[in-house]
């Protein structure tokens, strides 16, 4: 629910800008105060009229208007909102954002914001694949800017593929992610998930089953209890969660890096299935047969542990920390044992036999190993694992 909720929500000027105003009304039917703004080319799809009628508020569009700076000026109104949301995001308006541009009202709101921005972006596929547009969701990703979508799909231009703006209910749920009141409001949370991709040479690597289903419902369950996440994922199979920031890395130097990054947090979970080993030297060329037989021989060296370092942090070490333990024999032994030399708070502990079905699986069974002793759940859904863990995390860090 979003009662008491406000959110100013920039309408940019693309065809998608019509899902907007159905935006405004689902966010009003979970009780949120819905405050419009709209860019010169979004008049140009929606009218004023239409944004005003629907969120019975004044609609806001021009950075010179002397009235509404005399009510409400530009930098009172950025921070009155719970969140800025901008749908749809045209590859104008993130170009501003990712450079900093103010030359209108909504990228003046943009930068003079201290509330978090959740942006859904709209444009055809070739705009969206073009290197300034990477480069500015690089940017803005680093910034801390949330993103809901977009969706692959047909486009109003006839075209098909990525570009799509997200659904309004898509959006709803990000919103809801992105500033849920729950006991974790003010917490910053770090989540590793997914397995990672050590290269062999340019088009091998060494990887893992791992899905990213369990990391990925944590970082949702964390999230929904008003949780600020930093989602740190490898090349997963799942879909990302949406309203939690995410960093996409391939190796396990790049996830450490990430980590390190997003510190300071107030708890992290590593759930990603770390490589433990990479090449020893990097080859840049396709190792090729020889055509007499011989095999390539491979050199490995060992990853750092980022579990481990993060755990032995002697300043800035986050108050909880939650390691997992994928094991194929002896769980309760091993992962005791593991929880000790990595230095983890808690250590949620599986069988990953092939038996169990549960490497790339819907379901979980866990053991969770804390300093109070061994606990057993019951097989469950990655899902409801990931609530009972985020409703413990809760307790231990009140
Ligand atoms: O040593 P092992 O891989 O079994 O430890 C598993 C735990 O350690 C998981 O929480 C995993 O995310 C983390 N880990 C890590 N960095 C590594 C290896 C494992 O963070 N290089």
């Amino acid at each position: 629910m979003l009662a008491g909720k406000r959110i100013l929500l920039i309408i940019g000027g693309g065809i998608a800008a019509f899902k907007s105003l159905d935006l405004i009304r689902r966010l009003r039917e979970r009780g949120a105060t819905v405050v419009p703004v709209l860019t010169k080319a979004a008049e140009e799809f929606v009218t004023p009229l239409s944004a005003s009628a629907l969120s019975a508020e004044k609609v806001y569009r021009d950075l010179f208007d002397l009235t509404d700076e005399a009510e409400m000026g530009h930098i009172e109104l950025s921070r009155a909102a719970d969140l800025v949301v901008v749908a749809p995001a045209t590859a104008d308006l993130m170009g501003k954002m990712a450079g900093g541009l103010a030359n209108d009202l909504a990228s003046t709101l943009l930068m003079a914001t201290d509330k978090p921005v959740l942006i859904a972006p709209a444009m055809n596929v070739r705009m969206w694949q073009h290197p300034a547009t990477q480069r500015n969701i690089a940017t803005l990703k680093e910034d801390g800017i949330l993103f809901v979508g977009p969706n692959e799909g047909n486009m109003a231009c006839g075209e098909f593929g990525l570009g799509r703006m997200a659904e309004p209910l898509e959006i709803v749920a990000a919103v809801e992610a992105a500033i849920a009141d729950g006991p974790l409001r003010g917490k910053h949370m770090l989540v590793t998930s997914g397995p990672t991709h050590e290269p062999i040479d340019p088009v091998r690597y060494i990887a893992n089953r791992s899905s990213g289903a369990q990391g990925t419902a944590i970082a949702t369950a964390l999230s929904a209890l008003g949780a600020e996440v930093t989602f740190v994922t490898g090349p997963a199979d799942v879909a990302r969660p949406q309203g939690v920031r995410v960093v996409e890395v391939q190796t396990a130097r790049e996830m450490l890096a990430a980590v390190q990054a997003a510190l300071p947090a107030d708890g992290a979970v590593f759930a990603a299935a770390v490589a433990d080993w990479r090449m020893a030297k990097a080859v840049d060329m396709k190792i090729k047969k020889d055509g007499k037989g011989s095999l390539p021989v491979l050199e490995f060296a060992e990853n750092p542990d980022i579990l481990a370092t993060v755990s032995q942090m002697k300043k800035g070490r986050p108050a909880l920390v939650v390691g997992f333990a994928a094991e194929t024999d002896d769980v309760v032994k091993n992962a005791t044992a593991k929880r000790k030399r990595k230095g983890c708070d808690w250590i949620v502990a599986n069988d990953v036999s092939p038996e169990t079905g549960i490497m790339g699986g819907a379901e979980n069974a866990v053991v969770v190993i804390t300093s109070d002793g061994v606990e057993e759940w019951p097989r469950m859904g990655k899902d409801q694992v990931a609530t009972r863990l985020a409703a413990a995390m809760v307790q231990a860090l009140e």
